[in-house]
Formats: structure tokens, C-alpha cells, sequence
């Protein structure tokens, strides 16, 4: 079928794009856990125009150096530990960070450590000398078609390192304009990046001379092409992506359709098949591919990936989200708007049966998808989570880094004072909370309503002390999920310095 260009529509709900893609401001970030980071960011340094972000962990022994280190995590639950916290942002502070946390108070119970999970990279894509369906695990760069930033030039760097890198082509749809990219991997990591260009001498030279350059899919949409065209700046290296392959598009779309987050390309040939997203007020799209499952080298598979992430996630955060730290949350992007109130979200981890989610104070920090991978959230707080207890956060931890705040396990308690209307009549079999399909009559709560789950919620809006109140149970836990509208004059938690 190919790329379907679903974006005109889409885009007309939009608050106004943001001009650059930044730290608080649309995709903001791509995070990896890297059992290693120093390292990795030196090789970021030595290729990438980025500076070393100010909230890492530094040589306190030498602030203006800004060299990177360890942190020391003391906190009065988990005891005194070491870890590692190294982000860089492109060109300046505010710039779109590439981070790599070793995390190392976090846990990966019931699953693989990081450092497994990086050998299983290396073994999969080694020197580079194939495709595999893992390099869809990466960061898209967009480059200019000359001067230091071009792919040409990335290139020449790489040949002169010894670099290993995987070029390859592909023709836009529609325009049938030639595009040309490599994939690259930060050594002994699972940081793939993705360097695109409209052109490049070498790789249209090397295809001249008989050299087969890899035709692969479109691999970014049109909608971004043109927006880059569109809105031209001074910064050569662009993010245009955060890429996941995935096992499963539908149940990714489930979840992203859930909060209303929209598709902005849909892309299906024999063997592959792709869907994007693009948040409100976001330029860098959010892309999943399914590939056959012998695309990728070795038995692991894109599968086994997700089912070990959604098995740690069961095992560390699902029981109680204000408890513990799983390591594989460190696996995400960030979404940052502070226009947005998430209601669609809270709606979502309130009422989806095993979604998994964690706290951080009274907010929803984390939401994992159904793939295994986790988004940051960095919106407005105008909602809270009855089980994001925030007397169950120790804030005194030092440093006041990410990683070092784990919260506490002291069991959640139900929440008495409040009306709970039982709303899991308005899931669907599968659990969905965007309303539709099976009903049950339940809790008086006006369930008998013919219209969408969310015609319903509204009926089942309670008024306490002013604020409004969602409840519903999670099946799964049987913990009370409940979350509110804060009256507006609320202060909002900037959780944007975590990780
Ligand atoms: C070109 O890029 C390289 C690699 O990032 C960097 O070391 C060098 O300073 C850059 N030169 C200019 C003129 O920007
Ligand atoms: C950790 O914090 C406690 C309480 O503030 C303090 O007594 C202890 O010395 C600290 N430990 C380290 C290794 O800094
Ligand atoms: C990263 O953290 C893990 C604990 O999660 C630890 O075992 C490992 O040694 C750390 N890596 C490095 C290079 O210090
Ligand atoms: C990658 O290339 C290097 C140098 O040519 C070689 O030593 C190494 O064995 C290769 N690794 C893999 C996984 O192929
Ligand atoms: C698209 O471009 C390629 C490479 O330039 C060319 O071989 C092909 O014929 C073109 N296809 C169409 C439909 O124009
Ligand atoms: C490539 O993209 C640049 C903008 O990045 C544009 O100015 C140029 O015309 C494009 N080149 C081709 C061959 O389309
Ligand atoms: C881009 O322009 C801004 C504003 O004029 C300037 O501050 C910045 O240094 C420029 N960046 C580059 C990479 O040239
Ligand atoms: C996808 O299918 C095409 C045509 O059947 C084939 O040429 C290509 O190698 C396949 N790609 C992958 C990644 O399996
Ligand atoms: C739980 O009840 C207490 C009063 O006992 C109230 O102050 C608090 O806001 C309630 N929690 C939530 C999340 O509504």
C-alpha cells in the first residue's frame, strides 16, 4: 500500500509547532540505559555537535571542567550507591538531548541487564556489514547536503576512524526523490543513530561503481521532509525520528490512538510495515517497524526484546508504581509540553488493565507501551494519580539526580474519603480507554449511556472539594487507579531535571 499521509488532517487539532525541537518543547530527548556511558558520550562528542549537559553527573572535584563521573545516590530507603548519569544536548544547554544513564539503584529483575541487552546488540549488528531489523532501534539525524554536518562528511569521518557503518538508499514516495542514509552504534551500546540526507557524493558515487547500496523503505515521512524544508535553520544536525522496531503495530496504535496521540504515517509492503506519531505541538515523530521475524540475525528476537521489557516491567513496577526503580524505563524519549494537561494519559493508565506506569510524587512520570518502552512525561501537572503517593517519595536524596530517586515500598493504601465509581464497565475486552465496544452495568455510574467511554466518564465525574474525580479500579492489582483535575492555580512539578 505504502505511505498513506495522514498528517494534513491530523495536524489541524495542533497547538502551533514549536520552532525547534528542544529540551520542554515537543520530542525533547532520546534515552538509552548503558551499562558504560562515559565512553559512549565521548564518542558522541568526538562526531555530534553537543555539549555536555549541565544536570549529568560531574567532577564536582572540578565544575568548570564539566568532565563527566560518577554520582554518589544516598537515600535513607536504598542505602549509598554509585551511578552514572552522562547527557549531552545537541549545540546548547536547551538542545535535544541524547542521554545514556547507567541508573545503577534501578533493578531489571525477572529480566536481562543492560550489559546482556548491549552484547545482544553487538552480536546482531557487529561491524555493520548487514541490515537487521534491530538498527530500527535509533535516533533519526537529518544533514544538511553540504559543509561539515553532510553526510559526506560524517562519512570521511567515519572511513578515517575505521568506523563500521551501514549506507543505504531509499526513494521518497510520491517526489521518487533519492535519499541517502547510514546507520551508525556508539560502541558496545544499543545508541543507534540514523543520519539522513537528500544527498551524498559517495554513497550516489559508490552505487555508480557498482558498489549495491541496500534500497531500503521510506525511512522518514514526508510530513518531516517538508517540514524541515519549511522551516530552515542555522543548526545543520536535526532530530527528525525516535524509532522502535516493534512485534506488534496494532497494539502500539491501540495505545497511541488511546491517548489521542495522531498516526501521521502508515506504511505496509510484504515484509515491512510502519507506523508514526507525532505529539502535540512536536516536529520529531515517533516511528514503529514490523518486520518478518528472521530480519534480524541470531534467536533473539524483536519479540523476546519486548516480552523481557514487559516482564521486568511486571515484576518492579507494576505492583506498586511509587517503589523501586526498573532499569528498562530508561529506555525512552521524552515528551515535553507544557501546554497540555494529559488527561488522555491519566485516563489511560487509570483505566488500561496492566498498563504500566511509575510515579514520581503525585504525578504519572513514566507510561510504558505496549512494545515495552517507556515515554517520559514532562506536561502540565493538572492531574494527579491517587496511587502516585506523594508522601511516599523521599525528595532528601542526594544528589537530587533522576536515577537517585526511587521512592518507597510502603504499601499503598485505599483511599477512603473518596466516592470510588467502579468504571471498568467502560473497558473493552481488551482494555481499551478510549471508550467503545463492551458494556457492563456498574457502580451507578451512568454506564446504561449509549455514547463513547469518555460520555460516560464525564457522567461519572464526582465532585469533591471542588476538584473533580475520576475513579477506577485496575482489575489486574485490584488497586484503586484514580486521578484528578487540580483546581488551576496548582503548582506544577518541573520534573523536566529527571531522567
Ligand atoms: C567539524 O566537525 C568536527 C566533528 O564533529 C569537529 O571536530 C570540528 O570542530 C567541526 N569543524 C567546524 C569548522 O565546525
Ligand atoms: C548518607 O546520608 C546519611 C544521612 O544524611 C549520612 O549520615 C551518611 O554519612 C551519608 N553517607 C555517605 C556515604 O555519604
Ligand atoms: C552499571 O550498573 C550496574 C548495576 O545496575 C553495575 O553492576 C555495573 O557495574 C555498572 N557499570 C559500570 C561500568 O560501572
Ligand atoms: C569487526 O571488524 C574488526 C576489524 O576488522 C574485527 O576485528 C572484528 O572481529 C569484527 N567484528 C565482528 C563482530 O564482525
Ligand atoms: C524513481 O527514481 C529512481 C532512481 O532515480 C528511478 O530508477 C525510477 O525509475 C524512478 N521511478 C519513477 C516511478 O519515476
Ligand atoms: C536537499 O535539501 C536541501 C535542504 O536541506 C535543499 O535545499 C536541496 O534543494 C535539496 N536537494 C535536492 C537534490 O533535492
Ligand atoms: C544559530 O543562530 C543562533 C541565533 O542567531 C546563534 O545563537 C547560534 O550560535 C547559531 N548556531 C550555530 C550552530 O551557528
Ligand atoms: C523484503 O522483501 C523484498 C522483496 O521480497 C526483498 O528484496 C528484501 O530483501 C526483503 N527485506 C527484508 C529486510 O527482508
Ligand atoms: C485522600 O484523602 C485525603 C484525606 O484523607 C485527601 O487529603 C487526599 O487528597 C486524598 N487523595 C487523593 C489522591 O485524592
Amino acid at each position: 500500500m505504502g505511505w498513506v499521509l495522514l498528517w494534513r488532517c491530523a495536524a489541524l487539532g495542533f497547538i502551533g509547532r514549536a520552532a525547534g525541537q528542544a529540551m520542554g518543547d515537543g520530542i525533547s530527548k532520546y534515552t538509552l540505559p548503558c551499562d558504560d556511558p562515559i565512553p559512549r558520550i565521548a564518542w558522541l562528542q568526538r562526531y555530534l555537535p553537543v555539549v555536555v549537559a549541565q544536570d549529568s553527573c560531574l567532577d564536582e572535584s572540578d565544575d568548570a571542567s564539566g568532565a563527566l563521573d560518577t554520582c554518589t545516590c544516598n537515600s535513607s530507603e536504598y542505602g549509598v550507591w554509585e551511578e552514572t548519569e552522562a547527557r549531552v544536548q545537541l549545540y546548547h544547554q536547551k538542545g535535544f538531548g541524547i542521554h545514556l544513564v547507567n541508573s545503577s539503584g534501578r533493578v531489571t529483575t525477572g529480566g536481562m541487564t543492560v550489559a546482556a541487552m548491549e552484547r545482544v546488540f553487538h552480536d546482531k549488528l557487529g561491524n555493520l556489514t548487514a541490515f537487521d531489523a534491530f538498527l530500527d532501534y535509533n535516533l533519526g539525524l537529518h544533514l544538511p547536503p553540504t559543509g561539515n554536518y553532510s553526510l559526506d562528511a560524517f562519512i570521511r569521518r567515519f572511513d578515517d576512524d575505521g568506523e563500521p557503518y551501514f549506507p543505504y538508499t531509499w526513494q521518497q514516495e510520491v517526489t521518487n526523490q533519492t535519499y541517502y542514509g547510514v546507520f551508525v552504534r556508539a560502541p558496545h551500546s544499543m545508541l543507534v543513530l540514523e543520519l539522513v540526507s537528500n544527498f551524498s557524493n559517495t554513497l550516489a558515487a559508490a552505487a555508480q561503481f557498482g558498489f549495491s547500496l541496500t534500497q531500503l523503505e521510506p525511512r522518514v515521512s514526508s510530513h518531516v521532509l517538508d517540514y524541515l524544508e519549511a522551516t530552515p535553520t542555522n543548526y545543520s544536525v536535526r532530530p527528525v525520528h525516535v524509532s522502535r522496531a516493534a512485534a506488534n503495530l496494532a497494539d502500539v496504535d491501540d495505545f497511541y490512538t488511546a491517548i489521542r496521540t495522531a498516526r501521521t504515517v502508515e506504511y505496509a509492503e510484504a515484509n515491512v510495515s510502519k507506523t508514526c506519531y507525532l505529539w502535540g505541538g512536536a516536529e520529531v515523530e515517533v516511528c514503529y517497524t514490523q518486520r518478518s521475524s528472521d530480519a534480524t540475525r541470531g534467536g533473539f528476537s524483536v519479540a523476546d526484546f519486548e516480552d523481557m521489557l514487559n516482564g521486568v516491567h511486571e515484576d518492579v513496577i507494576a505492583p506498586n508504581p511509587n517503589c523501586q526503580r526498573d532499569k528498562w524505563n530508561d529506555f525512552h524519549y521524552a515528551y515535553d509540553n507544557g501546554q497540555v494537561s494529559g488527561q488522555q494519559i491519566y485516563e489511560y493508565v487509570a483505566l488500561k488493565p496492566g498498563a504500566y506506569f511509575v510515579c514520581t510524587g503525585a504525578y504519572v512520570m513514566y507510561v510504558v507501551d505496549p512494545a515495552g518502552f517507556t515515554v517520559q512525561l514532562d506536561i502540565n501537572g493538572d492531574y494527579t494519580l491517587s496511587t502516585c503517593d506523594n508522601s511516599d517519595w523521599d525528595w532528601d536524596v542526594d544528589p537530587d539526580h533522576g536515577g537517585c530517586v526511587l521512592g518507597n515500598c510502603t504499601p499503598l493504601a485505599a483511599n477512603s474519603t473518596l466516592t470510588v465509581v467502579d468504571l471498568t464497565a467502560l473497558l473493552d475486552d481488551d482494555g481499551g480507554a478510549a471508550g467503545g465496544g463492551r458494556r457492563r452495568s456498574g457502580g451507578g455510574s451512568g454506564s446504561s449511556s449509549s455514547g463513547g467511554g469518555r460520555a460516560v466518564l464525564v457522567a461519572a465525574m464526582v465532585f469533591v472539594a471542588g476538584v473533580v474525580v475520576f475513579t477506577a479500579f485496575r482489575e489486574r492489582s485490584q488497586r484503586k487507579a484514580l486521578y484528578r483535575k487540580l483546581p488551576d492555580d496548582d503548582d506544577d512539578e518541573d520534573t523536566s531535571h529527571l531522567e
